[in-house]
């Protein structure tokens, strides 16, 4: 049996009842591939099915406020694709009348849909015939073929595509998209996979020659930004200080505490001398400092700690800033280093 035989029929035994793989609604699928470029199935399950039960169609999801999708976002991280969503919902039904695009070049021009989701719409929601390439089908191509090159280089991207495009069902890509990527995240496993129960095992090039850890290649490693933030968590009575981030960065409109961010470790007595002289603060009250978080993004690692404040007045509010209830605070979309914090500090 050839490749994408033998893979459509192991996912007729594998496959998992997922809900994004009963529907052919390209809204829907759309929804479930956005959040699943963000988390595992196991938990985007969850924010999948709170999505789709708050915002059932596209057209009630374009009407929406951007803050209560962020809010539904929460914990998900990369937010920018939030607002993308919201930004091409509004796209698809404000210029093309609520009509979902419908091949992979007309899906490429949405806000926020690359080579990756307009592949996994087109194929998934109209069974065109463009192969679906993530980590998960780099490595079972790379393994299965020998791939020798590296994966993030563009000569290596151009490669795994035509390998893709060739070794793909061409009539079936639907399913065949679904089987080979079910395949890499439950048989072809980055660490020690079983090659023994594994029904390719007699082509696979990396199978036979005992090579399957050094594949897919990936070279040129990303560089990661080290960024190093001090919160304060600043309160009079039960009123605290949240800021609105406001720039080209991480976490665009999600509500933080006041932030001073420097480019290498800094003393607590420094930075809190900063802050005060910034904000003509004379009499607080230090109440304590966090240990350091770290925090784990893809391109950035930010190692933060929380110096939590007490005034006698609330200070003036800069720009972007608010103050809030600590009962209120929940209300705002805030990143996740934000709403650990306050899960496991009773402020
Ligand atoms: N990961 C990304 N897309 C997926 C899908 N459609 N099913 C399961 N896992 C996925």
């Amino acid at each position: 049996m050839e490749f994408s035989n033998i893979l459509l029929s192991w996912y007729q035994t594998h496959k998992r009842d997922l809900p994004w793989r009963n529907t052919s609604n390209p809204y829907y699928i759309w929804v479930s591939e956005i959040i699943l470029q963000q988390t595992r199935v196991q938990q985007g399950l969850a924010y999948y099915l709170r999505f789709i039960e708050r915002f059932p169609s596209i057209e009630l999801l374009a009407e929406s406020k951007l803050d209560e999708v962020l809010k539904l976002w929460e914990g998900l991280g990369y937010y920018s694709r939030a607002r993308n969503m919201h930004k091409a919902a509004q796209q698809i039904v404000h210029q093309y009348k609520g009509k979902f695009p419908n091949t992979y070049s007309s899906l490429l021009k949405l806000n926020g849909v690359g080579d990756y989701t307009a592949s996994a719409i087109a194929s998934f929601a109209f069974n065109e015939s463009v192969p679906v390439i993530d980590g998960n089908v780099y490595r079972v191509i790379g393994r299965y073929l020998g791939i020798s090159y590296d994966i993030n280089s563009v000569k290596g991207k151009t490669k795994y595509k035509e390998a893709a495009s060739e070794l793909m069902d061409s009539k079936n890509a639907a399913q065949y998209n679904q089987a080979i990527m079910e395949f890499g995240a439950l048989q072809c496993v980055p660490k020690n996979p079983n090659c023994d129960v594994c029904p390719l095992n007699g082509s696979c090039y990396s199978a036979i020659k005992q090579t399957v850890e050094e594949f897919p290649v990936k070279r040129n490693k990303v560089k990661i930004t080290q960024r190093f933030f001090y919160f304060f968590v600043v309160s009079c009575e039960e009123t605290f200080v949240l800021h609105q981030r406001k720039a080209n960065d991480i976490w665009n409109n999600l509500y933080q505490f006041p932030l001073i961010e420097v480019s290498k470790k800094e003393s607590i007595e420094n930075i809190v001398d900063q802050f005060t002289r910034n904000r003509d603060v004379d009499a607080f009250e230090l109440l304590g400092v966090s240990k350091e978080v770290k925090h784990v993004l893809s391109h950035q690692h930010i190692f933060a700690r929380f110096i939590r404040i007490e005034l006698n007045e609330i200070p003036g509010l800069k720009a972007n800033e608010v103050s809030v209830s600590r009962a209120k605070m929940k209300e705002y979309s805030l990143p996740r280093i934000i709403t650990r914090y306050l899960e496991q500090n009773d402020i």
